[in-house]
């Protein structure tokens, strides 16, 4: 089934305590306005852990493959992410939430 940001939209009423996505406006966690295309751990006003910036200057850049695996299992992809969520079971919900966040990004 073809990716869905409505759907996304809903799912991503679990990351709202933390995130917003439409304004460049950190919380808890980063701003994710732009963040698909963006290096892991670099938006310049938000302090990450140490496990973050490694991981961005290791190479992860926030793609649809980068972030299905980190969205299933944060702690996983990013090991000592200071990200407090389980991450998302099911491969629907990571694909719409994608999908939502990519018309906050270029
Ligand atoms: C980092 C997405 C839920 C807190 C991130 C990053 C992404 C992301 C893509 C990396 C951003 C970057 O490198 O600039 C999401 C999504 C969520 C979610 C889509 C819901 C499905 C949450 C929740 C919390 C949270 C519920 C708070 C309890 C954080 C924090 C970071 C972060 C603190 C920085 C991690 C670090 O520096 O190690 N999130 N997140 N997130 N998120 Fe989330």
């Amino acid at each position: 089934r073809a990716q869905d940001a409505a759907a996304g939209e809903k799912v991503f009423t679990k990351c709202k305590v933390c995130h917003v996505a439409d304004v460049d406006t950190n919380k808890i966690g980063p701003s994710l306005h732009g963040v698909i295309g963006r290096t892991a751990g670099t938006h310049p006003d938000f302090k990450y852990s140490e496990a973050m910036i490694a991981a961005g200057k290791s190479g992860v850049v926030w793609d649809e493959p980068t972030l299905t695996t980190y969205l299933h299992d944060p702690k996983a992809k990013v090991k000592g992410t200071k990200m407090a969520f389980p991450g998302l079971k099911k491969d629907e919900d990571v694909a719409n939430v994608i999908a939502y966040l990519k018309q906050f990004s270029q």
